[in-house]
């Protein structure tokens, strides 16, 4: 399921692949709460954003989440870390349906499912896989390009895992799962916070909501979230953040125009039963 593509490895967050592995065939007997929220995405689309909003409406105080995402990560934790996280666990993963925990659907888990427009995320994507250092790769722009229309990345293609939850809710249409786009999230910003705290159950009053908002805006997260000096020296290159752009269309300063029709007829090709739009400006 994790491809392992010229020069640009899979993740295994320090770990053995094999201990890896391991962790991951595992993650689908996690044992889930009903109350656990589970955040799910394709990479680069928004997830530390959404999961620093989500923690904070759930903490009701509009202050810096302590820890990383990635201490709630399924593909990243082993199960003893996860179970000694208190209720309401806001989880976060980017794995596709049959990896995930089976107990997830049984107890009927709320989801947030965030979507970004693809173009923007290959570049993110390129962008993240350049700048951590254990990736190893070398590659420019032109290299990484048809990886990302072959879906040969990690975590597989981004047209196969969108398409299969489009799918899931079609054939689910009262599973409790909620739909939020990164484009949506940056222009309609309170409205969508309003519309996430009520798919959540919290009654937030709108003060609260505005702060938790503006605790979240993009400067202040590459602030308040950035990396202890001493990781951010082992894990990343200089010039690269987790917090890198954070805007609509940047995918325009990367795509030559041949690259975005390429992009386009492949996009019609895996899609063509979509019934998805994507904001690209
Ligand atoms: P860019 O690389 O385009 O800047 P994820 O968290 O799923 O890995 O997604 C990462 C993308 O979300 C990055 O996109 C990052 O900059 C962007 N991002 C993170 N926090 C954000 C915020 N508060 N507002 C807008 N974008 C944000």
């Amino acid at each position: 399921h994790l491809t392992e593509t010229d020069g640009c490895r899979t993740c295994t967050f320090g770990r053995e692949p094999s201990e890896q592995g391991r962790l991951m065939r595992n993650i689908c007997n996690l044992e889930c709460r009903p109350d656990d929220i589970f955040i799910l995405a394709s990479p680069k689309s928004g997830t530390h954003w959404t999961w620093e909003i989500i923690s904070m409406m759930i903490n009701g105080r509009a202050e810096t989440i302590p820890k990383p995402k990635i201490d709630n990560m399924l593909e990243n934790q082993p199960h003893d870390s996860l179970a000694a996280i208190p209720n309401p666990r806001v989880l976060n993963s980017h794995l596709s349906i049959d990896w995930l925990p089976r107990q997830m659907l049984e107890k009927q888990c709320r989801i947030v499912f965030i979507l970004r427009n693809p173009k923007d995320m290959a570049v993110s994507f390129y962008n993240h896989v350049k700048g951590i250092k254990s990736y190893h790769y070398q590659g420019q722009w032109k290299d990484f390009f048809p990886f990302i229309l072959k879906g040969e990345m990690e975590y597989g293609s981004w047209f196969t895992y969108v398409r299969e939850w489009e799918r899931f809710i079609h054939d689910n249409p009262n599973y409790p799962i909620h739909l939020m786009f990164y484009e949506q999230l940056i222009k309609d910003y309170e409205l969508e916070l309003r519309r996430l705290a009520t798919f959540l159950g919290l009654d937030l009053d709108s003060g609260l909501l505005a702060e938790i908002a503006d605790k979240c805006r993009f400067h202040n997260m590459q602030k308040d979230k950035a990396l202890p000096a001493e990781l951010q020296k082992t894990l990343i290159k200089q010039n690269f953040s987790f917090f890198r752009k954070g805007k609509i269309g940047d995918w325009k300063n990367w795509f030559t125009v041949a690259q975005s029709e390429e992009f386009d007829r492949v996009y019609e090709e895996n899609m063509k039963a979509s019934s998805l739009t994507f904001q690209y400006n």
